[in-house]
């Protein structure tokens, strides 16, 4: 069972307010989704992702094929029992994790060969082979194998590679064969180029998945230019199903990709800056590792209800990570994710009351961003 309701449209941008429906539970989009690579949000357990009312997480199957291996997951009866997490997963496809992590590759028309980045054994996946191993983890949205290709490339290289990201959608379909209990999503390439994202979007859209991600953006690219492809992409996608932007997870780059109509989006960006010591705050990033909070006993954010921010101060979270503590990481991550989680509530709803542009506008100004 997978379903996505379309439930109001922002009348002076794209911005949509949705809901999705999966085995595991509705989804309220715009959402943000924490990324649990290795079948884990790193730190968190998962009563606490609950009690963060994070509506969904994100696995990976390039990382969970390698370890602990199909064998193990299949045994406990999928990721979601594996992980004893029981609301909606999605994963990605490795098709992203291959081109950024492992070594010596070779891509051909048939997958891409790779050298584990763990322990350099020879490897390859296909489009048939992701979908087989996210069969096995169960996930309730799958992706298609893609090739994520770098910034800058040229136009012939982006075209031979978004070509080939199209045939491979269409092979993870056929494979996929409309499993009715995980939904296969498309993902749409093209790098900067308007005319190959045009014809990515098409090729997909053809293909009829239940919902497209736009892949092959925030790879570096000023801001400004990840608007425009986004701007134009989103265009080109079905109004009635979800739409993903991959690999985003900045207030800012947030609010920019739901303005175009982004419904969903995902990055280890907040869980990865909290344990280096680095808050997103009402105000802007705190590096709490700072000598001047070494006596401040103020709230880390004084504007956020997390159960950090209610029981703990500055001073000591500071010290925390000055003496390697491992509770440091875990409030860290705890708030960064409070934080991202309660904005995007607070972006449904200001598009529900209609006043998603004000929102944008007073949040960039608190948070020290250059409003546009
Ligand atoms: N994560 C961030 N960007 C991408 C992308 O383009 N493709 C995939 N599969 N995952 C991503
Ligand atoms: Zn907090």
């Amino acid at each position: 069972m997978f379903s996505f309701e379309l439930i109001k449209k922002d009348s002076r941008t794209k911005a949509r307010l949705g809901k999705i429906t999966t085995d595991h539970g509705e989804i309220q989009t715009p959402i943000f989704m924490p990324v649990g690579t290795k079948a884990t949000v790193k730190t968190m357990k998962t009563d606490e992702l609950k009690n963060l009312k994070a509506q969904i997480i994100l696995g990976n199957t390039y990382h969970l094929y390698l370890r602990p291996g199909t064998e193990v997951i299949e045994k406990a009866g999928g990721l979601h029992k594996f992980m004893n997490w029981d609301r909606p997963i999605l994963t990605d496809s490795g098709g992203f994790q291959v081109f950024s992590l492992a070594n010596i590759r070779n891509i051909v028309e048939e997958g891409v060969e790779f050298r584990s980045h763990i322990d350099g054994s020879k490897q390859f996946l296909t489009p048939e082979k992701s979908m087989e191993i996210q069969h096995v983890l169960g996930s309730d949205i799958m992706m298609c194998f893609d090739e994520c290709a770098p910034y800058p490339s040229s136009y012939d290289y982006i075209k031979n590679s978004m070509e080939r990201t199209s045939r491979w959608a269409e092979r993870c379909k056929e494979y996929h064969n409309d499993k009715e209990d995980q939904a296969l999503f498309g993902i749409v390439q093209g790098g900067m180029y308007k005319d190959l994202r045009k014809i990515s979007a098409q090729d997909l859209v053809s293909l009829d998945f239940p919902g497209y991600a736009v892949g092959g953006l925030s790879v570096g690219e000023p801001l400004d230019l990840m608007n425009e492809i986004l701007d134009y992409t989103s265009d080109y996608l079905p109004e009635n199903k979800p739409r993903y932007l991959m690999g985003v997870g900045t207030p800012d780059y947030l609010f920019e990709a739901v303005e175009r109509g982004i419904d969903m989006a995902d990055c280890v960006l907040p869980t990865r800056i909290a344990r280096n010591g680095t808050l997103m705050t009402s105000k802007g990033r705190l590096v709490i590792k700072n000598a001047r909070y070494k006596d401040d006993f103020s709230k880390p954010d004084d504007e956020c209800d997390c159960e950090v921010c209610q029981n703990y101060s500055r001073a000591y979270l500071r010290h925390l990570f000055n003496v390697d503590e491992i509770l440091g990481l875990r409030l860290a991550t705890i708030h960064n994710l409070h934080f991202l989680i309660h904005l995007m509530e607070e972006i449904r709803k200001s598009i529900a009351n209609d006043y998603f542009l004000e929102f944008k506008s007073d949040f960039y100004k608190k948070y020290g961003y250059n409003n546009s």
